[in-house]
């Protein structure tokens, strides 16, 4: 990764916490933009910050773990104050594709029961449509040779994912296909279409879901985004 897309996500990450508060339940994101979103949590833990948190990956919990962020188990969260996570891409309306880093099934689950979604990238992740990034579909995989063709008949190329010469395993033991389809116009159809194949447990589309996007540029400007009315 170059320099100044690494610039990019730190400062959009030192942006984001600014909307941490005491007292608040967060989501802690996967990649490596919240890398530096945690780094800073826990930066301001060390400084007498209270707050509690929930990770949306193994990789994020040690992470928080390492920093002594405090860390509860989901039966004792209902709804999560703040989550801070990356993408690796955003449209105009702030829908996005998530799950280069394979994280998407449990990030969409701490997504969905979060009150202020944050997705902090570096400015190059901002597209008019999506799409030039393969979508990361998570399959279970119990007959994925049926479901790799049930997305191909989605006018897509479903690639299996590899760690080395084995297949990816995500963190809930299911494989991840990225589907290249080229310029999506309609994503929420889209996601739509493959979410009703059986086989699929879910896919990298996040319509609708973030509350404001804050991106960084290399030169350490931030630009914050709001979701359009
Ligand atoms: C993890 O599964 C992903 O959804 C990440 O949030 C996304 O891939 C962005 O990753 P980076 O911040 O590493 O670019």
């Amino acid at each position: 990764m170059d320099n100044q897309a690494v610039n990019g996500k730190k400062i959009a990450a030192g942006k984001a916490i600014e909307y941490v508060r005491n007292g608040m339940t967060l989501g802690l994101g996967t990649g490596s933009t919240a890398y530096w979103a945690i780094q800073g949590i826990g930066e301001m833990v060390k400084q007498g910050l209270t707050v509690r948190a929930v990770a949306t990956s193994v990789q994020s919990e040690s992470l928080a773990r390492e920093l002594n962020i405090p860390l509860i188990p989901f039966s004792e969260v209902d709804r999560l104050d703040i989550t801070i996570d990356g993408a690796d891409e955003v449209d105009e309306k702030l829908n996005l594709i998530k799950g280069g880093g394979g994280a998407l099934l449990r990030e969409k689950i701490v997504a969905a029961a979060t009150r202020f979604y944050i997705i902090i990238v570096d400015e190059s992740k901002l597209v008019r449509h999506l799409g030039k990034f393969p979508l990361p579909v998570e399959v279970v995989p119990f007959a994925w040779e049926l479901t790799q063709r049930r997305l191909a008949e989605l006018d897509c190329i479903p690639h299996m994912r590899m760690a080395g010469d084995k297949r990816y395993l995500t963190d809930n033991h299911n494989y991840i296909f990225d589907c290249q389809f080229g310029q999506i116009l309609d994503p929420a159809a889209l996601h739509r279409k493959v979410s009703d194949i059986t086989g699929v447990m879910e896919d990298g589309f996040f319509i609708n879901m973030a509350d404001i996007v804050v991106a960084g540029s290399p030169a350490g400007e931030t630009r914050i985004i709001n979701k359009p009315s």
